[in-house]
């Protein structure tokens, strides 16, 4: 949070972000020293005496600097003012946001990381927004009209990981039929948001670090090496500093990657923006169905006002969109997704008293409820391995392209079902 103050306070700051980074970087390569041979030490030596100089010149011209000191916090104003003072000054966000004053600091820090080239790492719990400030950044940074290439590092398969970042050659591997750009080199000159970064193997991590540190790229197959300007973006859901201690992510990536840091708040965490929301799903999805905006009888209202929202955003955007597609005018609690529907209330009915139409045959009613059973099997699967396919696919004795197919027919996603269990508030950071 220092390094954000100073950032926030004048443009000594980016070189008392990079002089931080330096600093974590040195400590990380002690720590992960096996042995340190003479030429290690007098490298290490070399490069505290030229931080101890960097120090030194910061804190002379930190002399000079008086007026920023005088310059009141963001933090001392009220949220109504900072939210007014991030839209004059044209913040683009596409979405909604309102005066939670987390949520707000997590903008604030986003709009100050996005005219430098520094990396942000955002993380959150799943459906928090983290892809929608990816790309918030990217938007308001000089990098707006470039490339940006967004990355699912979860998605990617272990052995065409280095192929998919940094590209190939033709013949470099069985099926490499001709030369290929990798993501880094598209996102040149752009941003490259790097979506579930906690997921990357460890040997990806390597790969990527040699790539930060150098800015330049090696396609596989090739000795030559191209040089990259991409700002790096990464998000993760998990607990990066609890991955770095369980040895499961490197600790110098991590220092690498996170010099700003944005954690977006889950749902439950700004309650007072839910009406807001429900404001602008209720209008996009109006917009989508062709259809007037819908509006909730009080008791749909309340619950909704006080659902946990596990799933954050995302789930409250699917729960507006499904309302205003079953919904009359008015919905109501029969209208919510079964899984959440309060024990007493009956199936689904216009609010208009008039019922939605239910199966016309048994047939039809038969293949209702074996369409229901089905989504719950799969729910509750891929809720049990913690959204793994490929397990879920092993524990049920399935064909995973089968599996796939059905999970789409249910509009299921498997990131969604990710870390459900440990994304509670003692997983941040
Ligand atoms: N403040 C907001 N206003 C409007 N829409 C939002 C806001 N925050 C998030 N959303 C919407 O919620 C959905 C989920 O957001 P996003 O995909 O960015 O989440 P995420 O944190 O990346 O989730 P995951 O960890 O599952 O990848 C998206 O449709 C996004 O547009
Ligand atoms: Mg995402």
């Amino acid at each position: 949070m220092k390094i954000l103050d100073q950032i926030a306070h004048g443009s000594s700051a980016i070189s008392y972000a990079g002089l931080i980074e330096k600093i974590e970087i040195l400590r990380s390569t002690l720590r992960w020293a096996v042995s340190l041979e003479r030429p290690d030490i007098e490298k290490l030596l070399r490069q505290s005496h030229a931080l101890r100089d960097e120090v030194m010149q910061l804190s002379h011209k930190e002399r000079f600097v008086t007026a920023a000191a005088a310059e009141p916090t963001r933090t001392d104003q009220s949220p109504g003012v900072r939210r007014r003072a991030l839209l004059d000054r044209s913040f683009v966000f596409e979405g909604a946001f309102g005066d939670n004053a987390s949520l707000l600091e997590a903008l604030e820090i986003a709009e100050k990381a996005a005219p430098t080239d520094m990396p942000v790492l955002i993380d959150g719990e799943s459906g928090t927004g983290k892809e929608l400030v990816a790309k918030v950044i990217h938007a308001n940074g000089s990098r707006a009209d470039k490339p940006y290439i967004s990355v699912n590092c979860g998605a990617i398969p272990d052995d065409l990981l280095e192929s998919e970042l940094f590209g190939h050659r033709k013949g470099a591997f069985t099926g490499a039929t001709g030369d290929r750009k990798g993501k880094f080199e598209s996102a040149d000159g752009g941003t490259i948001f790097l979506d579930e970064i906690g997921e990357l193997p460890l040997s990806g991590q390597v790969k990527l670090l040699r790539v930060l540190e150098s800015q330049e790229i090696q396609r596989v197959g090739s000795d030559a090496t191209i040089a990259v300007d991409a700002r790096i973006v990464a998000a993760t859901n998990r607990n990066l500093r609890r991955l770095c201690e369980e040895g499961k992510f490197r600790e110098d990536l991590f220092y690498r990657l996170s010099v700003i840091h944005v954690t977006l708040p889950p749902l439950r965490d700004r309650k007072d923006e839910i009406p807001l929301l429900f404001e602008y799903f209720g209008d996009e999805a109006a917009e989508a169905l062709k259809r007037r905006p819908i509006s909730m009888t009080r008791q749909l209202r309340e619950f909704l006002l006080n659902y946990p929202y596990p799933g954050n955003i995302r789930e409250l955007r699917n729960i507006i969109y499904r309302l205003s597609c079953l919904a009359g005018d008015s919905a109501d609690l029969e209208h919510l997704p079964r899984d959440i529907r309060p024990a007493a209330v009956p199936e689904v009915a216009g609010s208009d008293g008039a019922s939605v139409p239910g199966p016309s045959s048994l047939s039809d009613a038969k293949r209702a409820a074996s369409d229901e059973a089905e989504r719950v099997f799969l729910e509750r699967g891929l809720r049990a391995v913690n959204g793994t396919v490929v397990e879920l696919a092993r524990r049920c004795e399935m064909n995973r392209s089968h599996l796939q197919t059905l999970l789409k027919k249910h509009g299921l996603r498997s990131k969604d079902f990710r870390n459900r269990t440990s994304s509670g508030s003692e997983e941040r950071t």
